[in-house]
């Protein structure tokens, strides 16, 4: 093995055993190194006649994560994995998969060609390609289905779902789970085999696909859940496809050949390269660019929610999960009550949807304790505030937690948007105090942005962004600005879709264009879940004149059109549900108001409505990197897809705009320039990029490209 090759495989000899072991920190992918070493000692075990049998396992906390992500579209070095599998399915002697932890994509393609598997009850089993826009291109497609039958391989394949150790063994992917030492017991598994003349290759088990052979149903169901759940993704159908050979295919290689084929179609497809950078960008925004990797993190053992309505509540749910026992304070009663049965009606539905069972239910819900008095807080290691946007009352609440919490405990906002600094502002410990911004329904939603004052420590922000992914959370810093990150970006997005209304475009029209375009909720469908009547109340209390682009909501408000709380907004809602149904009653308060204003309506394109929404996220997203808000284009690709329902497989916005190239940007943008000068103006950073034909990506680290702002000096661009 040369130096360069990356990982690698430890050879040992424990009696007539051989053991493998992949060694490829953190979590053991199958870069070249592991997939030379595996091929050199499958050939060595083999060629010793005083071994019997082979253990494969993996070093740490991991088996194997699969295939090396990020060889995908470069060229590699090293034997291919198809043939490194190849050479361990038809060894010699025989050979079991001691599974240690994570066996995912390649790691189970792994498994799938050793004789026997045998896992640790820790062992977690999957084949989560289709996240990356992939399919399992290691003969996981023939094989699963073989072991699990193809419905149930189907599942799994379209869902990137992992199985548990139990669910591996009652499905039939694993032969046993070790209870005690696995390699002692795998040694112990393998002696009892060594004497048959033949071990069982999964290649061979033909029943349970024959038996699907000729029915329709599999497949159908198949298609009608990629429908549902992957939307617009190409890795889907290509799976299913490659089912489909696995079923009607007499001979296995051949099934093989076709799923080859159909990998390097998703491999060659752009969804593949939006999907893993997605994959890569959020691992790098769990990281902040300044703060030392080794930055000590404080525990957190025990976590306080102010606030019992429907976010406390959630964030309640995300802590119980991650294992953290927590208080939830409310000071009234009843509020406090409704509040722990909202929680509890939201576990049980999860029990009723077969997602947690009744026994982990009472486990997670006996994690949370209401409570109303602020003296329970004093020991809890966070607190998290979640009451309603009201400064004054969030800089009581945080003078109250002050003087209750020991030294030590961080205290957290909720908040959508307040100064984080003014609640620092008003304790003796601005060092641990940060924003936590959840989006709702916040048990539910994945994004998290952590908001960094301008005195919140290294070590507060390190804990809570490790405490993110603790709850699973895709965790994302911005700076302490208006809007911080995700809703600074929605409002130029939902100002031109307002703009396309009065311009001559309906709303079903823009929702129908954004919604094609991959968005899972088109903006007008979003406003009227919201409710049309917040704006228009604000305005009205503050005593403040419609903005243009508000005419047309304030006047569907004015005529008792609020949206999905009464049933009619921009569209007409039924009883109970929350479909849309055209409202053609508004069309004449549309024309109306675009008269009123002098704009002539004309007919739009569903191309310019895409352009314009799309390309509004992406000049303020420039300017939110340019100013440090930010710290890489890629938080704000990770902050739309997992916040705002923008499609991960075009990449988030960002991603989009380098695709699509930034020359191309500024000249979609020049012609919408003639509409609105002003909004239209390319941030400095777009156009400096663009001007050197490069990308987002180039951007120079925050730090380097301009003093991190203060939340009063951000500047809000065209927004
Ligand atoms: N290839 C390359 N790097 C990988 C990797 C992989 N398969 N899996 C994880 N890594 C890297 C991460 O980028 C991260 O790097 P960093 O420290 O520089 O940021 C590091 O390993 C640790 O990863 P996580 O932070 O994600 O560690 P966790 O402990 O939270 O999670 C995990 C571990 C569950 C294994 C998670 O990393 C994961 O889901 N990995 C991807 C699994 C996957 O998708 N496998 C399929 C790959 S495609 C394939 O196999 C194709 C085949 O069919 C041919």
């Amino acid at each position: 093995m040369t130096n360069e090759l990356k990982g690698k495989v430890n050879y040992s000899v424990n009696g007539n055993i051989a053991i493998l072991e992949v060694d490829n920190p953190p979590v053991n992918p199958l870069s070249s190194g592991v997939r030379a070493g595996l091929a050199e000692f499958i050939e060595k075990a083999n060629s010793d006649d005083s071994i019997k049998g082979i253990i494969l396992t993996g070093a740490g906390r991991s088996f194997i994560a699969g295939a090396d992500i990020s060889e995908f579209g470069k060229s590699f070095d090293g034997p291919d994995l198809n043939s490194t599998l190849r050479d361990i399915e038809f060894s010699k002697k025989p050979v079991i998969a001691a599974i240690n932890g994570t066996a995912l994509g390649g790691g189970l393609e792994t498994a799938l060609v050793c004789n026997y598997r045998m896992g640790t009850n820790k062992a977690i089993v999957g084949l989560p390609e289709v996240n990356l826009g992939l399919l399992p291109g290691a003969g996981g497609t023939q094989r699963l289905p073989r072991l699990v039958g193809p419905s149930q391989a189907l599942k799994m394949m379209l869902s990137g779902a992992p199985l548990s150790a139990e669910k591996a063994l009652t499905s039939g992917i694993l032969d046993a789970i070790s209870e005690n030492s696995l390699i002692e017991d795998a040694i112990e598994f393998l002696q009892d085999k060594i004497e048959l003349s033949e071990h069982p290759k999964v290649r061979d088990k033909n029943e349970k696909v024959l038996e699907a052979r000729g029915s329709e149903n599999v497949l159908a169901e198949a298609k009608a859940l990629a429908a549902k759940t992957r939307r617009g993704q190409f890795a889907p159908g290509q799976i299913i496809a490659c089912v489909e050979a696995a079923i009607n295919e007499d001979d296995f290689d051949a099934g093989l050949k076709k799923e080859s084929e159909y990998f390097l179609e998703c491999l060659m497809n752009p969804q593949r390269e939006a999907m893993i950078h997605i994959f890569f960008g959020e691992r790098a925004a769990s990281k902040i660019s300044d703060i030392p990797k080794d930055t000590p993190l404080m525990s957190i053992n025990s976590a306080g929610i102010v606030g019992s309505g429907t976010m406390g509540g959630g964030i309640a749910m995300n802590l119980a999960n991650a294992g953290i026992p927590v208080l939830v304070l409310d000071q009234d009663e009843k509020n406090l009550e409704r509040g722990m049965g909202v929680i509890e009606k939201n576990y049980q539905m999860m029990v009723d949807r077969g997602r947690m069972s009744e026994e982990q239910k009472e486990k997670v819900f006996g994690l949370i304790t209401p409570t109303l008095s602020y003296e329970d807080l004093a020991n809890v290691d966070i607190v998290v505030e979640a009451v309603y946007e009201n400064l004054e009352l969030k800089q009581e609440i945080f003078k109250t937690l002050d003087s209750v919490t020991n030294n030590n405990t961080i205290l957290a906002s909720n908040t959508s948007g307040l100064d984080i600094d003014a609640l620092a502002s008003v304790t003796e410990r601005p060092g641990k105090v940060v924003g936590t911004h959840f989006f709702s329904p916040a048990n539910v939603m994945r994004l998290l942005e952590v908001v960094r004052g301008k005195d919140s420590s290294d070590e507060t922000m390190a804990t809570v962004m490790s405490l993110g992914k603790r709850m699973g959370k895709a965790a994302v810093v911005s700076l302490n600005a208006p809007g911080f990150i995700g809703n600074r970006m929605l409002a130029g997005y939902t100002y031109q879709a307002n703009m396309l209304l009065l311009e001559g475009a309906l709303p079903s029209q823009v929702d129908n264009a954004l919604e094609s375009f991959g968005m899972s909720m088109g903006p007008f469908r979003m406003l009227d879940l919201v409710g049309l009547d917040l704006g228009w109340r604000a305005r009205k209390l503050a005593n403040i004149e419609t903005p243009l682009a508000n005419k047309i909501s304030d006047e569907l408000c004015e005529r008792d059109r609020f949206g999905q709380k009464n049933s009619r907004g921009f569209y007409n809602y039924s009883e109970g549900s929350r479909a849309p149904n055209p409202a053609p009653e508004n069309e004449e308060i549309y024309k109306e108001i675009s008269e009123k204003n002098n704009i002539k309506r004309r007919e739009i394109s569903d191309q310019e409505i895409i352009d314009r929404c799309i390309l509004a996220l992406v000049n303020e997203g420039a300017r939110i990197l340019e100013e440090g808000v930010a710290q890489r284009s890629g938080d704000m690709d990770i902050v739309y897809i997992n916040g705002y329902g923008f499609p991960i497989w075009r990449g988030g916005p960002m991603f989009y705009a380098n695709q699509l190239g930034l020359k191309e940007v500024i000249k979609k943008m020049d012609v919408f320039s003639e509409l609105d000068k002003e909004f239209w103006k390319p941030a400095p950073l777009l156009q400096k990029l663009s001007d050197q034909s490069a990308s987002f990506g180039e951007a120079p680290p925050v730090g380097e490209r301009s003093e991190l702002l203060s939340f009063k000096q951000a500047n809000m661009g065209g927004v």
